[in-house]
């Protein structure tokens, strides 16, 4: 299903999106912000084994500039199931990043965001999303906050994240509540 926003065209990622997305995902200002080892270089055929073994338990979309037809970064979700984060609940962790790093900053991040959410709640029925943010990524904390996201506990099991790892909670209510406010 392709997504459209004002700004942008947001369609599932394919195998020829690899080159590409190895690119993105290679800079260290990617790496920083997620579990990545970052020493490690990725190369087109790792991602594409990765890819081809993850697509059961998440779905992975590239965002593209309509008027440029520029492909900028990715939104994606994992999938947890009966996990420590939501229980019973439909879960899954989101993720996302603008790989182009000229077109950071101009909005599109929070544009993809909400009609992320949105294809989230209403088409893969979810009812709890996390995000796990470094302490420092101030835009992505600031992003999700706008979005009704809440500041939440660490699992037990995972509380020696919580030095340098934020765990943010969107359940359905909170997103139901802040479309009103956007
Ligand atoms: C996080 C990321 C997706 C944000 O992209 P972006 O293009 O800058 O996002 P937007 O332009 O839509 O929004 C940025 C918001 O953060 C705000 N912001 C920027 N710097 C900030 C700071 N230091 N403190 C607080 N807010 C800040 C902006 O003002 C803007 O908010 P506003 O629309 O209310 O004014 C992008 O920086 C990125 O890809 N980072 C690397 C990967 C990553 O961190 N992914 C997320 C974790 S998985």
């Amino acid at each position: 299903m392709i997504i459209e926003t004002p700004r942008l065209i947001m369609r599932p990622m394919d195998i020829s999106d690899g080159e590409k997305v190895v690119e993105w995902r290679n800079q260290s200002r990617i790496k920083e912000m997620n579990f990545s080892d970052k020493n490690k270089i990725l190369t087109l055929d790792g991602h594409l084994k990765w890819f081809e073994s993850t697509r059961k338990k998440r779905i992975d979309y590239i965002v593209e500039v309509k008027e440029s037809k520029q492909s900028i970064g990715s939104f994606n979700y994992a999938i947890l199931e009966d996990d420590e984060f939501g229980g019973l609940l439909k879960t899954a962790e989101i993720g996302k990043y603008i790989g182009e790093k000229s077109q950071e900053g101009k909005g599109y991040a929070s544009e993809a965001n909400r009609y992320w959410l949105k294809y989230g709640f209403e088409i893969m029925k979810l009812d709890l999303i996390i995000s796990t943010t470094k302490i420092v990524n101030f835009s992505n904390i600031h992003i999700n906050e706008k979005l009704g996201y809440v500041k939440s506990k660490w699992p037990e099991s995972l509380d020696h994240l919580s030095d340098s790892w934020l765990l943010m909670k969107l359940t359905r209510e909170n997103w139901e509540l802040s479309k009103l406010v956007l």
